[in-house]
């Protein structure tokens, strides 16, 4: 922690470099999937070059996007199991909304919205991951039945939706609480902004440091 700047630490260059390595991808994956997937929006794919291109590059996103939410997984994991206060802080979600989440529980590393959110993204990922591989055009999806590949389609579309959605709250969170984002950009928070929203994880931090 440096006293001039009044900053700490937040999270690690692997961990940050992981992590935009993900969304680059997922945004690549996400677009070219959408069109994919829906008629109407095939002309999403020419942002790739072209609908083949997109079906080519669409499967080699995924494992780009899975290797970097290994070591974002690896990263964080240790933060992500419940602990005491996130029922309370889960009871008063409306307070925490409003701004008053300091009043409701001593939150650590992460708050349990960021935890629940954390699980759904991995579950989903590893859905995605495996049915993406059992519909793997030409590699994969001829070892499959018919019925199996479509069940996978299905499933991979499904999970695909929900995950887009549980990004774009991620992602609003991101920006909406102040501060946050230097902290995955430039890997320091302000002491001032971890006392406010992790106040459990600065006091560990700090006594860590003494
Ligand atoms: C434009 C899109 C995104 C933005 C603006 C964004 C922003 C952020 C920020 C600011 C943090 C740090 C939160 C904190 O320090 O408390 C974070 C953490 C994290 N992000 Fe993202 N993110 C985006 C997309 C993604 C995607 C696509 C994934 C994975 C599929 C992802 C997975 C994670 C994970 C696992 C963490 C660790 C902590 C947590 O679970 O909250 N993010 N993100």
């Amino acid at each position: 922690m440096s006293t001039k700047e009044q900053v700490v630490t937040r999270h690690s260059f692997p961990v940050r470099v992981a992590h935009w390595l993900v969304v680059l991808s997922f945004l690549l994956l996400a677009i070219s999937g959408l069109g994919l997937f829906f008629p109407s929006l095939n002309w999403m794919t020419s942002v790739l070059g072209s609908p083949q291109l997109a079906q080519f590059l669409h499967p080699v996103f995924g494992v780009v996007m899975v290797l970097g939410m290994v070591i974002l997984f690896f990263g964080n994991v240790a933060h992500a199991f419940p602990e005491k206060g996130d029922g309370q802080w889960m009871m008063h979600m409306v307070d925490v909304l409003k701004g008053h989440e300091h009043e409701v529980a001593e939150v650590g590393q992460y708050n349990a919205g960021q935890k629940m959110l954390f699980w759904t993204i991995i579950g989903l990922l590893a859905i995605l991951l495996v049915t993406g591989i059992i519909v793997w055009q030409p590699y994969f999806a001829p070892f499959f039945a018919v019925s199996i590949v479509r069940l996978c389609l299905f499933l991979h579309s499904l999970c695909a939706v929900l995950l887009i959605m549980a990004i774009f709250m991620h992602a609003y969170m991101g920006f909406w609480y102040k501060g946050t984002l230097r902290g995955m950009v430039y890997g320091t928070v302000t002491r001032s902004w971890a006392k406010l929203h992790h106040p459990r994880w600065l006091r560990q931090l700090e006594g860590k440091k003494k």
